[in-house]
């Protein structure tokens, strides 16, 4: 990516917004971010600073935990004047944290298929070891909240009358073959969550979100979003991998964190919400349809095999039921499709190559 921003300063307003009173709770407080150069994670560090630079009276601080096995140090410094602690450390391995933390958002995981398949035990560990590593610092101090990252992967395959889908579903989940690296460690994470929840107290709080997508995502991220962006801005044919009829919903970044930040401070400990937005529910072939409305031209498409580097056996349909997080968190998504998109072109614009592979 060219040196650009990460983020659009309209969206980050608008998170803080919806936070309203909630964002209060961290003044003076101390948030753990593990994978925080990430593309979730950023977001979770830029709101931060943003809350103190215009709301908080008493600064908050980060720590942040990343390995940059799939990000780069980006240049969050200038956000950050003081109170920002960045340490290099693979969570597989264990840290030891001194002093206080107040809460801990567990954002490090290998999140894009074509990168889980590249690194399947690392994906595997940062789920497990790495969750377990942090939990172990939230059982040795009074923390307020953890949030665990899971995913709608937790899921599997899920047959048709579980869609949409909700968090009582257990899943249609292969343990072999090759997404099981990522599917089944994250179920691995929420249930080690759930024991140090039940057995030490530990505040945890898992999430299971759905595509998120937005400005900020890396251009070689592989991702359905970032890689049809590119192919747009680098006028070459969008790639649709197998039937193209398999279907996706699609979150925009700021009702996610919204999101993620209600089920931080919120949420029911020892449980896991959806978080995504439900509609439209689109294949690749329509997905593609949609960047072209949005775009204003006609996109070629060439539908092929799936490549080597991206794991076959995806699931055919995904899409959540949010009725459990607007009721505990009065979690409603309200950014279109379109809409999330048109943003994305906009951003990327000054920031994709078009080639970056
Ligand atoms: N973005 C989504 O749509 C989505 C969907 C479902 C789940 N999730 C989960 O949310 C989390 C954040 O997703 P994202 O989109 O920001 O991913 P991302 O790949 O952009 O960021 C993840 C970060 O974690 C770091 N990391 C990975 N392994 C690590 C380790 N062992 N030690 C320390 N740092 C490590 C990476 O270097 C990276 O900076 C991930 O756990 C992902 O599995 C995301």
């Amino acid at each position: 990516m060219r040196n650009a921003p990460l983020f659009l300063e309209s969206d980050i307003k608008t998170i803080v917004e919806r936070l309203g009173q909630d964002a209060q709770q961290f003044a003076g407080q101390t948030v753990l971010v593990s994978g925080g150069h990430g593309f979730l994670g950023r977001h979770f560090l830029i709101v931060l600073a943003y809350l103190n630079e215009h709301l908080l009276k008493r600064r908050c601080r980060v720590i942040v935990v990343d390995n940059h096995i799939t990000s780069a140090a980006p240049l969050l410094k200038r956000a950050w004047r003081d109170g920002y602690r960045f340490i290099q450390h693979d969570l597989a391995r264990p840290l030891t944290i001194r002093g206080s933390v107040d809460y801990i958002i567990h954002a490090a995981g290998i999140a894009s298929p074509y990168y889980y398949r590249k690194y399947p035990l690392e994906t595997l560990e940062v789920a497990t070891l790495g969750t377990r590593h942090l939990l172990e610092i939230a059982r040795q101090r009074p923390v307020k909240g953890f949030l665990f990252f899971s995913s709608s992967e937790i899921y599997g395959n899920p047959d048709e009358k579980h869609i949409p889908t909700t968090e009582s579903y257990a899943g249609n989940v292969s343990c072999l073959g090759p997404r099981a690296c990522y599917d089944e460690s994250k179920r691995l994470g929420e249930t080690l969550c759930a024991v140090f929840h039940e057995e030490f107290g530990v505040p945890a709080t898992m999430v299971r979100p759905f595509n998120v997508y937005g400005p900020g995502m890396s251009e070689a991220d592989y991702r359905v979003i970032p890689n049809f962006t590119s192919r747009i801005i680098g006028r070459r044919p969008l790639h649709i991998y197998g039937t193209g009829k398999q279907t996706r919903t699609f979150c925009y970044i700021t009702d996610a964190i919204v999101g993620f930040f209600k089920a931080l401070l919120r949420g029911a400990r020892g449980q896991a919400y959806n978080i995504g937005n439900p509609s439209p529910e689109v294949s690749m072939l329509e997905l593609a349809k949609v960047f072209q409305r949005v775009v204003r031209r006609k996109l070629p498409l060439e539908v092929i095999e799936y490549p080597d580097a991206y794991p076959s056996d995806e699931p055919q349909r995904r899409c959540p039921d949010l009725s459990k997080a607007a009721r505990h968190l009065d979690y409603h998504p309200v950014v279109g499709l379109s809409e999330g998109l048109h943003r994305v072109m906009k951003w990327a614009e000054g920031v994709y190559t078009g080639s970056p592979f």
